[in-house]
């Protein structure tokens, strides 16, 4: 009788996998460690197996092991929401009827919130939508610096500052991976354009290298622990960075000891031994470059497929380096697609929808409100007209990689009128004419937005309709089309495109209630902005981008959003542009532009105030419908050692009439240094919610990594002993207070 009560208790403990049955594999039983099922794995695969683990075998997929229940590993685009399916073996849609998603905002309004609960919120959601349609990698998020107005990607990034940059991009990490989904941080290195973006080869100074463009990566891989990383298109070094010595060997790998996996840009190899040698582990989209085109059925002969099979096989290359791709590889799997405990995600749930909606609203930021124009006073009807493409133009199609099928995408125009309701009549009139495309790989947006009159009749109309109006919205900006905001290319000045300015200008003269609306990725030049008395920086805001806007121009949230990047007044002001070689020179008789970024460490805030040159808005600036007041702020100590830290306090306090939530700023100057330093840099930030009247003492801990600048010749960072100033900021040109201290 016992043995038999034994028997049933253990068929019934296996069969509800509590414990594995005495000949279950390492490698599949899971109360085993990565490491060990890694091992196990590895030990039980072929030459050809191991192979067939380190280079795609779709336009988004690489083989698993059948023989042995190892599943296929299952990559999506992309940081803003989860792609729908396309063809096995092209970027055209697959045709599902069920792969709609949320899209969220794009990160650079995420970086706009300054607030690392939000960024964990979007990781969190976006990787549930990826897990639900059994996604094992999301193909983001992007943290490339904001290094020129004009890179056609940097909708798709944090900004141009490496510590906002860091602390942004760690929570989407943890949330993304909390599904049992991994990141892919891309793209891995300075790939800061797209102009050129397969053959520029990025001329940047170490002290640089490590200040500026590696922290971000650096925070995703220490920090945020992230599963994979996505290696750039450029080069470093006169080296693909996708197969680079440098920087996934030496840096990445060495001195950051990273175990995930680098995949490739798709058609980021170019090279028969440096795949092997240079630190790549997953090969993706050869001979694409990365948005069409493409060999048919090329997987067999990728440089990390049959050519490197054949090289072991005759001798020429040993597996040391294909042992630890596959393990790598193996990681990833055990990770994610082999993992048991995984949650099961969800799609298009109302919490996704309230997640985009309230990261949008804390995204947007107001760059001008004078004389309080905004909130919109609804209080008696009004009449309300708005103007613009962009206020009726679908937004969540086109830009290129991060182009989605969103299940729905609410416009400016549809939030304006459900949030005013009856209270607002709301006219539209088209102001302009920009871009009337309407789909990509096959997305299509079911718009049409063709308008054949001229921009004289288009301005006569709104000028016309303005002249009655209580308030005019205009809705413009860029858009996710070629040489706007959109991937494989940059744009080619910083002014709005298709005659915007001459519309604002004419609605400024028609009716001084206007409020500009510029819904882009990055800045532009505003020539009209002191006859404009409010002004609104409004992102690319995903599925729910009308009804966050609406919210924040009726007052229903207040605005919060801080800018991630300066908005320059003119290129002649961008350091990239001035100092640096942007877009770069191309040499004699090789399709390879050299960029020299002579600008160094000085981009973004830090070129602007070593040059005093004034921006149209600052770095970290945002106003609010409520006025915050600071106190004074003081250090617990005067003097601290190097393993010391040192804590500052500062008193915030709401003295306005509403509710509202301000980003206190902490910058750290080294006055006097034995190098050239920039005059401060962000060391600190906390998001800091007031009711009025309410004061809350904000505090920031740093210690010696917060004064140190990166020293190239001894290849560490050096905090040197002096006189330091910590300042207390609502923005990089409104310091509000500042205390010296001093580093033994
Ligand atoms: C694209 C992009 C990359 C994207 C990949 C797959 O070219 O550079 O960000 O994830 O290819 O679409």
């Amino acid at each position: 009788m016992k043995k038999f009560l034994v028997a049933v208790i253990a068929f019934s403990m296996s069969a509800a996998g509590l414990v594995q049955a005495a000949d279950t594999p390492v490698y599949l039983d899971s109360s085993k460690s990565v490491e060990e099922r890694v091992e196990d794995a590895l030990s039980r695969l072929t030459l050809e197996e191991k192979i067939g683990l380190i280079h795609a075998q779709s336009k988004f997929s690489s083989r698993g092991v059948r023989r042995l229940g190892i599943p296929e590993l299952w990559t999506s685009d992309g940081p803003h929401g989860i792609r729908s399916e396309v063809m096995w073996d092209e970027w055209r849609q697959a045709g599902w009827t069920n792969d709609s998603c949320v899209a969220f905002p794009a990160l650079t309004c995420l970086a706009a919130t300054w607030n690392p609960a939000m960024s964990e919120l979007y990781g969190k959601s976006i990787g549930e939508e990826a897990r639900y349609r059994n996604k094992n990698v999301l193909l983001g998020p992007g943290v490339n610096i904001y290094r020129t107005p004009l890179n056609g990607r940097n909708f798709e990034y944090m900004g141009e500052d490496p510590y906002l940059a860091s602390r942004m991009v760690v929570p989407y990490i943890k949330g993304v991976q909390s599904n049992g989904v991994a990141t892919c941080v891309k793209h891995y290195a300075l790939n800061n354009q797209e102009l050129n973006r397969h053959t520029t080869n990025a001329i940047v100074d170490d002290r640089t290298l490590y200040e500026i463009y590696l922290p971000a990566f650096k925070a995703a891989v220490h920090e945020g622990g992230t599963w994979s990383i996505m290696a750039s298109y450029n080069l470093y070094k006169n080296q693909h960075v996708c197969h680079n010595q440098y920087l996934l060997n030496d840096i990445l790998k060495g001195e950051w000891g990273y175990d995930g996996a680098v995949i490739s840009d798709w058609g980021g190899t170019h090279d028969s031994i440096q795949p092997i040698t240079n630190g790549l582990d997953l090969e993706f989209g050869t001979w694409t470059d990365g948005l069409k085109l493409g060999k048919k059925n090329a997987y067999d002969s990728y440089f990390l497929a049959d050519p490197y099979l054949e090289a072991i096989k005759s001798g020429r290359v040993g597996t040391k380096e294909l042992d630890d791709k596959v393990r790598r590889v193996l990681r990833l799997m055990f990770r994610t697609s082999m993992r048991p405990d995984r949650p099961f995600g969800s799609m298009c749930s109302p919490e996704h929808y309230d997640a985009a909606r309230r990261i949008a609203g804390e995204g947007i930021v107001l760059l001008r409100n004078e004389g309080g124009l905004l909130p919109l006073n609804l209080s008696t009807p009004k009449k309300v007209l708005v103007v613009g493409e962009n206020a009726v133009k679908m937004m969540t199609i086109g830009g290129g990689s991060s182009s989605l099928k969103a299940q729905h995408e609410i416009s400016p125009l549809d939030g304006l009128r459900s949030a005013v309701g009856d209270k607002a009549e709301v006219k539209y009139v088209r102001g302009y004419v920009g871009d009337v495309s309407t789909d990509q790989d096959g997305v299509v947006s079911g718009q049409n937005l063709v308008d054949d009159r001229s921009a004289e009749e288009l301005i006569a109309e709104a000028v016309m309709e303005a002249k009655d109006a209580d308030y005019v919205i205009f809705v413009g900006g860029l858009n996710k089309s070629p040489h706007q905001d959109c991937e494989d290319s940059d744009r080619r000045g910083l002014g709005l495109p298709y005659g915007q300015d001459a519309v604002i200008e004419a609605l400024a003269k028609a009716n001084k209630n206007l409020v500009v609306v510029s819904v882009s990725g990055n800045a532009v030049a505003m020539p009209w902005v002191d006859e404009v008395p409010a002004v609104v920086q409004a992102w690319y805001l995903g599925s729910e981008a009308g009804n966050a806007l609406a919210d924040v121009l009726t007052g229903r949230v207040n605005p919060s959003g801080k800018l991630p990047f300066s908005f320059p007044v003119c290129l002649e002001d961008v350091a990239a542009h001035v100092m640096g070689e942007y877009p770069g020179v191309k040499r004699q008789n090789e399709n390879i532009w050299d960029e020299k970024y002579n600008e160094g460490i000085l981009v973004g805030y830090r070129w602007h105030d070593t040059k005093k040159i004034r921006p149209l808005f600052a770095f970290g600036h945002g106003l609010s419908y409520t006025d915050f007041e600071y106190g004074r702020l003081t250090a617990d100590k005067k003097s601290m050692t190097g393993d010391e830290t040192v804590t500052f306090e500062i008193p915030v306090t709401n003295t306005g009439k509403v509710a509202g939530a301000e980003v206190v700023q902490l910058y750290i100057s080294d006055p006097k240094s034995s190098v050239m330093r920039p005059v401060k840099e962000l060391k600190g930030f906390r998001k800091v919610y007031l009711n009025p009247g309410e004061t809350k003492t904000v505090t920031f801990t740093v210690g010696r990594d917060a004064l140190s600048y990166f020293d190239a010749d001894r290849h560490e960072w050096v905090a040197e002993p002096g006189k330091f100033t910590a300042h207390a900021a609502a923005a990089s040109d409104d310091i509000r207070s500042s205390v010296d201290f001093t580093l033994k």
